[in-house]
């Protein structure tokens, strides 16, 4: 059997094969809403055989969206919806997991196919919040600094959101903790300049991590598995390095977090980044062998070989695919044909003729 057609069992969850499809914003939403689009999109990948459906960034607050069309869990509103996708995926044989974020200083920005600059409050936007007060990039809102309150207000809304997310039936939470967001930005010494209890030294920028992932395995039942999706490095000189997420990923390990999901950068928009094929995928094996907590890789993996190589090469245990997956649904069911183990297709008995 092809290493990417083995299931992967997390705590009670059994996901039927290696291939995730990785969260992805839609900027589809109004208030928070998932709607027909949401179930479409994500249902497709599950009709197509994948075997964990991620949703995109799910904002745990509204001043936490990325924009004003992103989807949200901050009001028990938002479950019903949630949960009609939650019932087709899980129909379809595909586990459901829901990505809970807060956008932090990158928060409040127009859809990219309208530009994606900051839009202030006077034009329909709101402030956004950060550990301090430095914006992203000349096109992003300057956020206001978190009083100490506030932190402990974005942990509770984490929490909620949890509650929510079992209300809905997802049976995976992965935590959003990167590409420039509110948890990264407190990670990262280029913006987080804070002299309180979570700034400054290591112990005190992963603080808000610890805390948010505590709150949410306090809520989230002990046999469903827990992700934490990282920048493993900001590719600066002063950044957050991988040496830092070693130790990090140990430590989300300990509070209860099955699986790390390695990505990078994002945080600042100068790094140099030479994206080639499989790029972060040497941060999955060095985390998976050092802090001995499964990892998932992803970034630029397109073909079924090079999914398959990383598995038998030990250096994760998933594969995320994004782009891939919106140009071929189907990814799934075509790799296992293209891998030689057709069986290993999750055909829907509705499709079977054509296969
Ligand atoms: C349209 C689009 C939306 C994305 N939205 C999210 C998101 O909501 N959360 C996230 O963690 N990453 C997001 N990403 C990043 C992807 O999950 C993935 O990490 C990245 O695209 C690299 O994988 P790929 O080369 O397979 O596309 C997004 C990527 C794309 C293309």
């Amino acid at each position: 059997m092809a290493h990417l057609f083995e299931p992967l069992a997390l705590r009670s969850v059994t996901i039927s094969n290696r291939v995730a499809v990785s969260p992805m914003c839609e900027y589809s939403s109004d208030d928070g809403f998932a709607n027909d689009w949401h179930l479409v999109h994500l249902g497709s990948r599950a009709v197509g055989g994948a075997g964990l459906v991620l949703t995109e960034a799910t904002a745990v607050e509204a001043r936490g969206r990325i924009s004003a069309r992103d989807l949200g869990l901050w009001k028990d509103a938002h479950v019903e919806f949630l949960s009609r996708i939650v019932r087709f995926l899980e129909a379809r044989g595909a586990v459901s997991g829901v990505q809970l974020a807060h956008a932090g200083r990158k928060a409040s920005t127009a859809v990219p196919w309208e530009g994606g600059a900051g839009v202030p409050p006077a034009a329909g936007g709101w402030e956004p919040i950060a550990p301090s007060a430095i914006p992203f990039s000349e096109r992003t809102l300057t956020p206001r600094a978190m009083a100490l309150d506030e932190v402990a207000e974005v942990v509770r809304a984490f929490a909620a959101a949890t509650r929510r997310s079992v209300a809905a039936g997802f049976r995976v939470i992965e935590l959003h903790f990167a590409h420039g967001y509110l948890v990264h930005e407190f990670l990262s010494p280029l913006s987080n300049r804070r002299q309180d209890a979570y700034g400054g030294g290591f112990e005190q920028r992963i603080r808000l991590a610890l805390e948010i992932t505590r709150a949410v395995r306090a809520e989230w039942p002990d046999r469903l598995p827990l992700l934490a999706r990282l920048s493993c490095t900001d590719w600066v000189e002063g950044g957050w390095t991988l040496e830092e997420s070693v130790e990090l990923a140990r430590r989300l390990a300990a509070e209860g977090v099955d699986l790390v999901d390695c990505s990078s950068g994002a945080l600042v928009p100068y790094a140099r980044i030479d994206a080639v094929p499989g790029y972060q995928v040497p941060f999955a094996r060095r985390i998976r062998a050092e802090a001995g907590v499964s990892t998932a890789a992803v970034g630029l993996i397109s073909t079924p070989a090079q999914a398959e190589a990383i598995l038998r090469d030990g250096d994760a245990d998933l594969v995320m695919l994004a782009r891939a997956m919106l140009r071929d649904p189907y990814w799934a069911l075509h790799a296992a044909e293209e891998l030689g183990h057709p069986e290993a297709r999750r055909i829907p008995v509705q499709y079977l003729r054509a296969f």
